[in-house]
């Protein structure tokens, strides 16, 4: 198996399943540090840069909690406007990491053009891990997810996912990719518009991944064991912002979980969304047997703390 030492984290596409078994492996190890809410010192002689040319709330700050659970160092930006790649001289990729490399020993970056953490990784001699690249991939939130599905499930293998939302998003992608590793069933639920490609499908196909697609969540809902959500009211993750404004209307009922849909679900069936959400999950499901996003978001610092621990050569 490749060691995790100075690797890049771009996708999951060519994650095998033992590395995942390994990542897993690394967070339930370090998990108690971040529940104890102490702070430790496994990369206190260590820094991490963040890049973020895209808003986000939790993988910025996720992986900010992470370095400073183990005791480590953070700088970065989080507006790229106030750096020169936001400003008149738009500082190529090549260029801004150039600088960064020497500023810290590992680079988070997220960035509103596919494949941008990828032409970092060509140019930093330190670690790149993709925090999400446009509709590209997600690959740290998509290791969290599969994480808090092995904590409460106890296991990845025999399980079906129900898939529900913007098959564009860069989640449902790394997820697609990592589903190959298990032996797992997908059942994709999205507007027409929004649905996985024919390329994705292939690809899906090829890697040997079973999967099918309905209508409607209520076709697929009493057979889920997880059932994964992203809005269909959704930004356009190819701007490095889109503004709230008007009317950013409803979301159908085919791709909503409701209280009432739920009584349909598997009494143990567990609902995964990696925020933010909108009007797709009704903040009264938080209170069902059902909801594990914020366990989620708990395990977003805990899977932060393992692949930082991975990437800067602390622990195998
Ligand atoms: N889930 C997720 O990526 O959230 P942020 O956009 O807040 O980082």
């Amino acid at each position: 198996m490749r060691s995790f030492a100075g690797r890049d984290i771009l996708s999951l596409k060519d994650f095998e399943r033992g590395e995942f078994m390994q990542v897993f492996e690394v967070a339930e190890d370090l998990e108690p540090i971040a529940r104890s809410r102490r702070n430790g010192d496994l990369l206190s002689d260590k820094t991490l840069v963040t890049a973020f040319y895209q808003p986000s709330t939790r993988t910025r700050l996720a992986h900010e909690a992470a370095m400073h659970r183990l005791g480590g160092h953070v700088l970065g930006f989080s507006d790229p406007r106030m750096t020169r790649a936001g400003d008149f001289y738009q500082e190529s990729i090549k260029d801004t990491v150039h600088m960064l490399e020497y500023y810290g020993d590992a680079i988070v970056m997220r960035h509103f053009q596919q494949g941008a953490p990828a032409e970092a990784a060509r140019w930093a001699s330190v670690p790149v891990i993709n925090a999400g690249d446009g509709w590209g991939e997600h690959p740290t939130q998509v290791l969290t997810d599969l994480y808090t599905v092995m904590k409460e499930q106890g296991t990845i293998d025999g399980l079906t996912f129900l898939c529900i939302g913007d098959m564009r998003m860069r989640t449902m992608h790394s997820l697609g990719y990592a589903l190959t590793q298990f032996d797992a069933e997908a059942v994709f639920v999205s507007p027409p518009e929004m649905s996985l490609t024919d390329d994705f499908k292939a690809e899906l196909t090829d890697r040997g991944l079973v999967f099918r697609e309905v209508e409607h969540v209520r076709e697929a809902i009493a057979e889920a064991d997880v059932i994964y959500m992203e809005p269909v009211v959704q930004a356009d993750y190819t701007k490095s912002r889109d503004e709230a404004g008007g009317d950013k209307g409803l979301t159908p009922e085919n791709y909503r979980v409701t209280r009432e849909l739920l009584r349909e679900a598997k009494g143990d069936a567990i609902i995964l969304h990696s925020l933010p959400r909108m009007d797709e999950l009704p903040p009264d499901v938080d209170a069902t047997r059902h909801a594990r996003y914020w366990e989620e978001a708990f395990n977003g610092v805990v899977m932060r703390m393992a692949l930082l621990a991975l990437v800067m050569g602390a622990t195998e």
